[in-house]
């Protein structure tokens, strides 16, 4: 009998512990994508693309996560001269690189992967 309450009150804790975490691995992501929207709004990526109705729509990002890939998009924030040159873009001006920190850019990498057609 002492076992069994012993075993529910583990099964217990463990739900309560597990759920604690998902809300956490939740909240975190939310985090981010809400980060990576400010970086997109405050860093003037919004004068040459759009996300929704928001910005340059010469410039849609609105599916950029369904098109390109994690390495692409992180081209596009790091390196985006480079990108330029692989990709032959030609519209004008070309795409600039903000400076921004570790978790700025983890953010916005985050925010770009998001941008799927729905
Ligand atoms: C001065 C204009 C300009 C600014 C500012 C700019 N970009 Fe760009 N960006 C471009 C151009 C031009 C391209 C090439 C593709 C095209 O023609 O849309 C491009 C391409 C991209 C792509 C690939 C798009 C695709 O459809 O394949 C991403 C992602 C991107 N930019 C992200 C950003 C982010 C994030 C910022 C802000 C930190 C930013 N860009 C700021 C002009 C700009």
């Amino acid at each position: 009998m002492t076992r069994l309450i012993v075993l529910a009150v583990l099964v217990a804790a463990a739900t309560a512990f597990s759920s604690v975490a998902g809300a956490q691995i939740k909240d975190d992501y939310s985090n981010k994508v809400f980060v990576g929207r400010q970086v997109f709004l405050t860093y003037g990526c919004g004068q040459c693309h759009s996300v929704g109705p928001k910005g340059n729509t010469k410039g849609p990002l609105d599916d950029v996560g369904s098109r390109l890939s994690v390495d692409e998009l992180k081209g596009w924030i790091l390196n985006p001269a480079e990108m330029t040159t692989k990709t032959k873009a030609t519209r004008q001006p070309p795409c600039k690189k903000a400076k921004l920190n570790d978790e700025e850019v983890e953010g916005l990498l985050i925010y770009l992967q998001a941008q799927k057609k729905k």
